[in-house]
């Protein structure tokens, strides 16, 4: 985790975001949800670009919850294939771009072909200097769960003592470990919950909720939701 001062007057240096309203977007236009997905990708497309610009370090984008599997099998397809498509075709993007590609949650268990794009494409941007963690068949609960059974794992094999689990070896063995802490967390479409999406890291984030459906979000919005952010005053418990 680097140390580094935030690049930018705003003051964050890791955004997440919890993209949501896709289904809703394609429904108030008669179209099918696979059209809300299609317009959502281009709305990543252009967040990404806009975080580079703000300066941000990281950003987090929740793309396919370990929940989502529950969606009917042509949705889940529809999603896969964009996911495809948007790492091949902004993968140039990426590398021109200073983008690290990064992947949180259990992404091992998607398609094989689509574990392989995602490994090529992290193994090429590798030395971005803008990290995009891109959070498929994320669950915190599971995250969490990961960590806690190779802590049990390491303790029974006697490699480390109870008292030696702290935070610090917790965050330093979660999906996230090695990106700035959470500053600001982003929900779109007017829903006011986590949906299992970052438990741990929200610890002290900053919330900014918008009525926004993702597939309408832009550049204006993640520079909102920052000014907004520079705006409140954090305390992490002191005075
Ligand atoms: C978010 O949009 C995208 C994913 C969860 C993959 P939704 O598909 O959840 O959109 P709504 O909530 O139905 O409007
Ligand atoms: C959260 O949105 C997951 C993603 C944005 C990928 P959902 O639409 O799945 O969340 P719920 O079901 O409304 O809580
Ligand atoms: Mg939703």
């Amino acid at each position: 985790m680097s140390e580094a001062n935030p690049k930018h007057s705003h003051g964050a240096r890791h955004v997440a975001i919890i993209m949501d309203g896709n289904g809703r977007w394609a429904k108030k236009r008669f179209l099918p949800h696979a059209m809300g997905h299609k317009k959502g990708v281009e709305a990543v497309r252009r967040t990404v670009r806009a975080a580079g610009e703000l300066g941000l370090e990281a950003l987090t984008i929740y793309a396919f919850s370990s929940e989502n599997w529950k969606r009917p099998e042509g949705e889940v397809n529809d999603l896969m294939m964009l996911l495809r498509n948007y790492i091949q075709s902004d993968l140039d993007e990426f590398i021109a771009n200073n983008v690290r590609l990064k992947v949180i949650g259990n992404y091992k268990a998607l398609a094989p072909d689509i574990v392989v794009l995602i490994d090529d494409a992290i193994a090429k941007t590798a030395h971005g200097d803008t990290t995009l963690a891109v959070a498929l068949n994320y669950g915190s609960q599971d995250e969490l769960l990961r960590v806690t059974r190779k802590i049990a794992d390491m303790q029974s094999s006697g490699a480390i003592q109870p008292d030696a689990i702290d935070e610090t070896l917790f965050a330093s063995m979660l999906d996230t470990a090695d990106l700035p802490p959470l500053d600001l967390l982003i929900r779109t479409s007017g829903e006011h919950r986590l949906s299992n999406f970052m438990l741990w890291q929200c610890a002290y984030a900053e919330m900014w909720f918008t009525d926004i459906l993702w597939p309408d979000f832009g550049p204006e919005h993640l520079e909102q939701a920052l000014e907004d952010f520079a705006n409140r005053e954090r305390r992490f418990g002191g005075r």
